[in-house]
C-alpha cells in the first residue's frame, strides 16, 4: 500500500485489521496527522464508503482496503514496514467447527511479525473473554516459539499471560464504545516485537 505523498518514507504506519466503519482508524488519523493509518476489512463496500468519507473530510493520512486476514495478509505489507497492528473486537466463532476461523492463529501471527518493524506492536482487544483467552494462548505460544531469537522475540507488555488495563491509544472503536456503554470489560493485550 503506497504511502501518501505528504508523508515521508520513514513515517509511522498503524494498521487496524477488521476495521468495519473505521471509527478507530479515523480517530487515530485525525489525532496523529504525521502517522499513516490503514484500515482493512473483508467488506469491500464498507471500505469504499470509508474511503469516500476520508476524501470528503480531506483526511489524507488514512487509507482503507480489502483483505481476508486469514488468507491474503502476507501479500499486503512489505517485511519490516508496519509499526503497529490493531486487532479490535474480531468476530467471535463459538461453534467448535468454526474454531479454525478464529482471526488470531499461528500463520497470521507469524505474518504480522514479519511485517512489523523491530520495536513494533500487535494490539488486540475483545469483549468476549473466551476469545481473548484463546488469542492470548496463541500469542503466548508465539512468545515461546520466538524466545530463542531476541531480535525477533515477542513480549507481552503487561507481563506473561496478563491483560493490559485501559486504552492507551488515541482512538476507540465502535465496538469498544458499545462494550463500555453496557458496563462490560474490554480484554486487551499488547505484544511488543523484537525489542
Ligand atoms: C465485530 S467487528 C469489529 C469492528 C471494529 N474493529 C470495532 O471494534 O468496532 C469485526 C470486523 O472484522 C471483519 N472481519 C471478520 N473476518 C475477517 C477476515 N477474515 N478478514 C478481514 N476482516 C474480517 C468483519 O467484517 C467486521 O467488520
Amino acid at each position: 500500500m503506497a504511502l501518501p505523498a505528504q508523508l515521508g518514507p520513514d513515517c509511522l504506519v498503524e494498521v487496524e485489521l477488521g476495521c468495519a466503519d473505521g471509527q478507530f482508524a479515523f480517530q487515530l488519523a485525525r489525532a496523529l496527522p504525521e502517522v499513516f493509518v490503514v484500515g482493512l476489512d473483508i467488506r469491500e463496500k464498507l471500505m469504499a464508503s470509508n474511503r469516500s468519507l476520508a476524501a470528503e473530510e480531506g483526511l489524507a493520512n488514512v487509507e482503507f482496503g480489502y483483505v481476508n486476514l486469514n488468507v491474503d495478509m502476507d501479500q499486503v505489507f512489505a517485511p519490516g514496514s508496519v509499526d503497529r497492528f490493531h486487532v479490535l473486537f474480531p468476530d467471535p466463532w463459538f461453534n467448535a467447527k468454526h474454531r479454525k476461523r478464529r482471526v488470531i492463529e499461528p500463520w497470521l501471527l507469524q505474518t504480522l511479525c514479519v511485517q512489523l518493524r523491530p520495536g513494533g506492536e500487535i494490539h488486540f482487544a475483545s469483549d468476549v473473554f473466551e476469545v481473548a483467552l484463546e488469542a492470548m494462548a496463541e500469542f503466548e505460544a508465539a512468545v515461546d516459539a520466538l524466545a530463542t531469537d531476541a531480535a525477533q522475540g515477542l513480549r507481552n507488555m503487561a507481563g506473561a499471560w496478563t491483560f493490559w488495563r485501559g486504552n492507551p491509544f488515541e482512538g476507540q472503536s465502535r465496538r469498544e464504545d458499545s462494550t463500555l456503554d453496557r458496563g462490560q470489560r474490554v480484554w486487551r493485550m499488547r505484544y511488543l516485537y523484537g525489542a
